[in-house]
C-alpha cells in the first residue's frame, strides 16, 4: 500500500472503508464521524460540505478525531500549474488522499504529484462511477469503459501517483494496466440496496474479493438507521472476502 493513513488503517477490515461524508454542514459532518469513529478508517471530504465548510472542517474533524483519516475528494481539474497550487494548498490541511480527476493527462498529474511532495497521496479518478458507455460517448469518447479506466491507470502510474479512483467492474484492467497502484472503489451498494445515481455498482465483497484496497461508500451508511451497524456489517463483508 502507497499510503497507508492513519498507520495500520489498512490491515483492519473496518480501516478500508472510507465513508463520505456527503452533509452540508460541518456540524452534520462531526456528528456523522462521531458515529463511525472506530467503525470506518477514513471520512471523504467531498465538494458539498468543503464547498461550503471551507478547510476548517476539515482541522476540525482531524481534531475530534485523530485516527479517522482524511479523504479529500476535491477531484481537481485544471491547468498544471492551477492543479499543482491547489495541491500545495491543501498539502497543509493533513488529508491522507487528495483526488485530482485523470482525464486531465500524465502532465497535470505530475505537476500534481510534485507538488503533493509526498505530504499527501494523489489519486486519479479515471471514469466517474456514475457514468455509463452513454454518457462517456455524449462527452466524446470513443473507448469503452474499461479501455479508459485501463489507459487513465495507466497515465497515473506514469505520473507516480498513489493510486487511482475506479469502479469495481475494472479493477481486472487496472491490475493489468497498472499493477502497483492502490485501488479506491466507489459505487459500493451492500446486495439488495437500490443503486441511486450510481451506474458501475458492485457489492461490498465482490469489489474486495476483486481486488479494491479501499470501499468509498456514501449513502449506504449515511442514510442508514444506524450508520455504524452498517459499516460494520460492511467491514465482516469485507473481512469474509480478503485474501
Ligand atoms: O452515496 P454513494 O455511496 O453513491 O456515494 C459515493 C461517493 O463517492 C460520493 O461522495 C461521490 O462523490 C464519490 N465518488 C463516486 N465516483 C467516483 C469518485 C467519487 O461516486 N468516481
Amino acid at each position: 500500500m502507497p499510503a497507508d493513513p492513519p498507520a495500520g488503517t489498512f490491515d483492519r477490515p473496518h480501516g478500508r472503508i472510507i465513508a463520505a461524508l456527503d452533509v452540508p454542514s460541518a456540524e452534520q459532518a462531526l456528528a456523522l464521524a462521531g458515529r463511525l469513529a472506530g467503525h470506518v478508517g477514513l471520512v471523504k471530504v467531498g465538494l458539498e460540505l468543503f464547498v461550503a465548510e471551507g478547510p476548517s472542517v476539515v482541522a476540525a474533524l482531524r481534531r475530534r478525531h485523530p485516527d479517522l483519516g482524511i479523504f479529500l475528494d476535491l477531484k481537481l481539474h485544471d491547468i498544471p500549474n492551477t492543479m499543482g497550487a491547489a495541491v500545495r494548498a491543501a498539502r497543509r490541511l493533513g488529508a491522507a488522499f487528495l483526488t485530482v480527476h485523470a482525464a486531465a493527462g500524465v502532465a497535470h498529474l505530475r505537476a500534481c504529484v510534485e507538488a503533493a511532495d509526498g505530504a499527501v497521496g494523489i489519486l486519479a479518478v479515471t471514469v466517474l462511477t456514475s457514468q455509463d458507455a452513454r454518457a462517456l460517448a455524449e462527452a466524446g469518447a470513443t473507448r469503452t469503459v474499461e479501455e479508459l479506466v485501463a489507459m487513465r491507470a495507466e497515465c497515473a502510474a506514469r505520473a507516480g501517483c498513489a493510486g487511482i479512483v475506479c469502479s469495481g467492474r475494472e479493477l481486472a484492467a487496472v491490475r493489468r494496466a497498472a499493477p502497483g497502484l492502490a485501488t479506491v472503489v466507489p459505487g459500493i451498494r451492500p446486495a439488495g440496496a437500490g443503486a441511486d445515481d450510481q451506474v458501475r455498482v458492485m457489492t461490498p465483497g465482490r469489489a474486495v474479493r476483486a481486488g479494491a484496497d479501499y470501499l468509498v461508500v456514501g449513502r449506504p451508511i449515511r442514510t442508514a438507521p444506524d450508520p455504524a451497524a452498517a459499516a460494520d456489517a460492511i467491514a465482516a463483508e469485507i473481512a469474509a472476502a480478503a485474501p
